[in-house]
């Protein structure tokens, strides 16, 4: 029987997930619950941050529950403790990082307040079973979220930004174009399937260029395709998808064509960045995550830039791309590993902050 020791145990609570997990002292993930609230918020047509700040309340019992008994744990075996601090929705954040605290403080147990972006750029190296792979000393970690579009430059525990989103996040124009289109949040996930079976080439999106920096601009592709679809309606009638879907029926192939040429934009930027970034500066490692992180295309197209460039590629284990909490014990669990704790006292909630914030890997 392999040293668990230290058991960690995660809490994510940033924005309309409620989620809890277990992780041994290898990182190795014996549990990872997330509650989504969808259903709460689906009536207001996005996420309301009282009802989610209540949600993640009355969730919590069960979510813990369920985590302790899927790694066949008591709450006294658990060795320390991690909440995730920000940035998100100060609310909701306050439930899990007060749950926490409190765990740690009735349990005699070390407390972590860890960066939300800290657990995504470190999750390419959880394994949805064993032990995580040690998190290289230099790498560039690319985070694509419903929040964030962000190249990151790590080395020796600390992080540097090289470019992030003018505008809207890359999973954020997904949710609006499919928004326009009638689907249910999220709509990331459902552009991304419908996508697949259209033409990029039917209607093709120029890519954004940001004037040769490393920096993302997704909302005149949201643009074009938020006119491109009205286009669309002037001439055919309004478009419902969510609608379509309940019927049986197939989308108008226009609609798949417009969805592949956006998709195709989207991720086409985001690859143009990582070359640009690789011809300045060789990449050692890219460790991709994330919720947009699940693209299929995303996926696909970096995996096949990884091989013709020779680049290591570590894309998130899709079990943790969206928001979860095993990534939030993997980050605690390093910088335990690297002698360091919060003070539980200390620690506060904060909607908005940097990662460059000291030293934070170690
Ligand atoms: O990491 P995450 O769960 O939450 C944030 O930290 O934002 O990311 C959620 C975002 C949503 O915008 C969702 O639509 C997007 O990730 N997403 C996708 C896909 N799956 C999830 N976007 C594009 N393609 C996907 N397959
Ligand atoms: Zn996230």
């Amino acid at each position: 029987m392999p040293d668990l020791a230290p058991i960690a145990l995660g809490i994510e609570t940033s924005c309309d997930d409620t989620a809890c997990a277990l992780l041994d002292g290898a990182s190795r993930v014996l549990a990872s619950v997330v509650s989504s609230q969808l259903a709460a918020h689906r009536p207001y047509g996005g996420v309301v941050p009282e009802i989610a700040s209540r949600e993640h309340l009355k969730n919590w019992p069960a979510v813990a529950e369920a985590a302790l008994a899927t790694a066949d744990l008591t709450i006294a075996q658990v060795d320390l403790i991690a909440a995730t601090r920000g940035p998100g929705l100060v609310g909701s954040l306050l439930v899990g990082l007060s749950l926490g605290k409190s765990l740690a403080f009735a349990l005699g147990r070390p407390f972590f307040g860890v960066h939300h972006l800290e657990g995504h750029l470190t999750s390419p190296f959880l394994r949805s079973e064993g032990p995580a792979e040690p998190v290289p000393e230099r790498f560039v970690g690319l985070v694509v979220s419903g929040g964030h579009s962000n190249l990151f430059a790590v080395a020796g525990g600390r992080v540097a930004t090289l470019g992030e989103a003018r505008d809207d996040a890359m999973g954020e124009v997904f949710d609006k174009v499919g928004k326009r289109l009638g689907l249910p949040y999220p709509q990331g996930p459902r552009v991304d399937e419908l996508a697949e079976r259209g033409d990029p080439a039917a209607r093709p999106f120029p890519v954004p260029s940001c004037g040769g920096s490393l920096d993302v601009s997704f909302s005149g592709l949201k643009s074009q395709a938020l006119s491109e679809i009205e286009r669309i309606e002037r001439a055919a009638g309004p478009l419902d998808l969510g609608e379509i879907a309940r019927r049986g029926e197939e989308p108008p192939a226009m609609v798949l064509d417009l969805l592949a040429g956006f998709r195709a934009a989207a991720v086409g930027q985001v690859l143009d960045r990582v070359e640009r970034l690789h011809r300045a500066e060789p990449i050692p490692l890219l460790a991709v995550s994330g919720g947009a992180a699940a693209n299929r295309l995303l996926r696909r197209e970096l995996e096949a830039w990884g091989v013709e460039r020779g680049v290591a590629l570590r894309l998130v284990p899709l079990a943790f791309s969206g928001d979860n909490a095993a990534m939030i014990a993997h980050a605690a669990l390093l910088k335990h590993r690297a002698g360091h704790a919060d003070d539980l006292f200390l620690i506060e909630a904060e909607s908005r902050i940097a990662l460059e914030t000291p030293p934070i890997l170690r």
